[in-house]
């Protein structure tokens, strides 16, 4: 048995705001950013769009990439999901419905459990290893959707340079089957280990401190808007370690060496903390895939976007080895390797 991506699918709204645009309302500068990030800009949701639009468009492309080569519609491929995971740090609503319920309904995939997880930034790994699971633990299921969204845009405070030049919106999405490809146990292919971490001493260095339980609205007080705080410092120390950890131990548990990967996916927070990370592990920058310039950080939508950059240019082989490494709020960590199909 093996737990294969078979197509991939991506959101990228088409509002696009450079540092020069942001540097005419912020005390920042193109250069700064650049230097401190590798960002050079960010695309943006229009009034009115959110995660769940995002999401439906990344999933749909995914969708449509795997039924041409089937033979059939995205509406019955759709109709066959089993199983809906969707990582986002902002959700349409708070705490219910799940953003992935929108997007089930949208589909038209009626047959699909549906829910979401939060693991910020690491969304997309603890997704795919939670439909693995699912896939795995019950056999009359075959079919799941994992989808990374992201409308950062509506949660940042945009006085806040520190924040504000940091984020960008996206969705990238994966469809994933179990299938039998690997049953004499010799060939092994698709999802073969995924490390999940966790740091919950850390949990107040990256949040979203209100709109939940522990600051409630209450009646007569002024409503501040829910915003992404964050201890830059920390969290880029904190991502460093995250980033060299994981690469470690996936390449240890596997008897690994990185040789024998052919592209690091990392989650794209700062290209800095992935310059730094490459240095401590020996690793050539060139392994590392990037596409922060154009995007920013895009949270729990990152690692699929750039999955389906690279498999629609071809550049994902069969057979290639790549890992993807995720680390966030939470904080969370954690990452998967995996043999594309
Ligand atoms: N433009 C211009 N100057 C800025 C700025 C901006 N957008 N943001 C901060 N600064 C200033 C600070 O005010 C400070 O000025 P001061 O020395 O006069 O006080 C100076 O730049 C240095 O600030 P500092 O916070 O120490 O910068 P840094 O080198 O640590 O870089 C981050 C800041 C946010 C880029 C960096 O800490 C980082 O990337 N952290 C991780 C963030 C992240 O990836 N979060 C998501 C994880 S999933």
């Amino acid at each position: 048995m093996a737990i294969e991506i078979i197509a991939t699918g991506r959101a990228i709204p088409p509002k696009r705001l450079t540092n020069d645009d942001l540097a005419d309302r912020l005390d920042t500068s193109d250069e700064w950013i650049r230097s401190h990030t590798g960002i050079g800009a960010r695309h943006m949701v229009d009034e009115g769009v959110v995660t769940s639009d995002l999401a439906l468009e990344a999933a749909r492309n995914a969708l449509a990439m795997a039924a041409e080569r089937m033979g059939v519609s995205g509406e019955a491929l759709a109709q066959s999901l089993d199983v809906i995971v969707l990582g986002t740090t902002t959700p349409d609503y708070y705490g219910v419905p799940a953003t992935a319920c929108i997007v089930q309904n949208k589909l038209g995939a009626r047959n699909a459990a549906a829910m979401d997880v939060t693991a910020a930034c690491t969304g997309f790994i603890y997704g795919l290893e939670t439909a693995a699971g699912l896939l795995t633990l019950n056999r009359s299921r075959k079919r799941a959707l994992v989808i990374g969204a992201e409308v950062l845009s509506r949660l940042i405070d945009w006085n806040d340079r520190g924040t504000a030049v940091l984020f960008g919106d996206g969705a990238g999405a994966v469809l994933i089957e179990r299938t039998e490809a690997s049953g004499d146990g010799r060939v092994r292919r698709g999802l073969l280990r995924t490390v999940l971490e966790a740091d919950g001493s850390g949990a107040e260095s990256l949040m979203i401190r209100r709109g939940g339980g522990r600051y409630p609205y209450r009646e007569g007080e002024a409503a501040e808007s829910p915003r992404v705080e964050m201890d830059g410092r920390l969290v880029y120390n904190f991502a460093v370690k995250a980033l060299t950890g994981t690469v470690e131990k996936l390449l240890a548990a596997e008897g690994l060496a990185i040789d024998d990967v052919a592209r690091i996916i990392p989650h794209q927070a700062n290209a800095r903390i992935i310059q730094a990370a490459g240095k401590r592990l020996g690793i050539p920058e060139s392994k590392f895939f990037l596409n922060i310039e154009e995007y920013a950080n895009t949270s729990a939508a990152s690692i699929p976007i750039a999955l389906d950059e690279l498999n629609r240019a071809g550049e994902l082989k069969p057979g290639d080895l790549i890992m993807t490494i995720g680390f966030g709020g939470g904080l969370t960590y954690g990452g998967n390797l995996i043999i594309w199909q």
